[in-house]
């Protein structure tokens, strides 16, 4: 029997990830171990290996088939574009994709001017203004601290992750508009379907079961 590969999201998704992993017995010792340089662990029973990977890659290695499966949130899933199935919603890692910026920004929003979004999601923010909107903007693609943009004056509104608003609310910027709801979901590639159904089947059914137990 071929082992099979998981690749999980390193970060704020991970230790939920682990966690159910322990549950339905994949994780083995060490894994959690936040010292350890190891990349990749075995469970040599279940004959299944995982490794932690920088989110948005997670996708990647699930399309090419370097693993089968993915644990990554849905906005990392939506930004690649990747060729793969998502085939379970796991309910953590909620928050939502939104629109935000200084309440001044509200009317241009609707103003038929042309406006600037910062965004670490330059797919993401297209295709809601240009296909779901038909507003012409200019996504400036930025890699953090998205809130600044609109502070400093880069942009007139982002498109960015909200969780609990702290940082919204600390920096004195609102949700001007949702663009949709996020969370962790399990992906999976298209040839591994076909091939190892049965076994990705079960380790699904053992992943919704373990969720359902909390
Ligand atoms: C994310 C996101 C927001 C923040 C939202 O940033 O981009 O900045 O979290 O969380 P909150 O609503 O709970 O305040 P992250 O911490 O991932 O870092 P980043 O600045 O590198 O994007």
């Amino acid at each position: 029997m071929r082992y099979l590969t998981i690749a999980l999201t390193k970060g704020r998704l991970a230790d939920k990830t682990l966690e159910l992993f322990r549950k339905v017995g994949i994780a083995s010792a060490g894994a959690d171990d936040k010292e350890t340089r190891k990349l990749i662990f075995t469970n040599e029973e279940m004959k299944v290996r995982f490794f932690l990977a920088k989110g948005t890659d997670v996708p990647t290695y699930v399309a090419y088939g370097a693993a089968d499966i993915g644990i990554v949130g849905r906005d990392t899933i939506l930004e690649e574009g990747r060729k793969i199935y998502e085939v379970l919603d796991l309910g953590y890692g909620k928050c939502r994709m939104c629109i935000c910026g200084p309440l001044s920004a509200k009317e241009i929003l609707n103003s038929g001017a042309e406006f600037r979004v910062a965004t670490k999601y330059p797919n993401i923010a297209k295709d809601y203004f240009h296909n779901r909107k038909h507003q012409t903007v200019e996504i400036i693609k930025m890699n953090g601290s998205i809130e600044l943009a609109p502070i400093v004056g880069l942009s007139e509104v982002i498109c960015d992750i909200v969780e609990t608003g702290t940082t919204l609310k600390e920096n004195g910027l609102h949700v001007l508009e949702e663009v949709c709801d996020l969370s962790a979901r399990v992906v999976v590639n298209q040839v591994s379907m076909k091939m190892e159904n049965e076994r990705i089947t079960e380790l699904i059914r053992k992943l919704m079961e373990a969720l359902n137990e909390d």
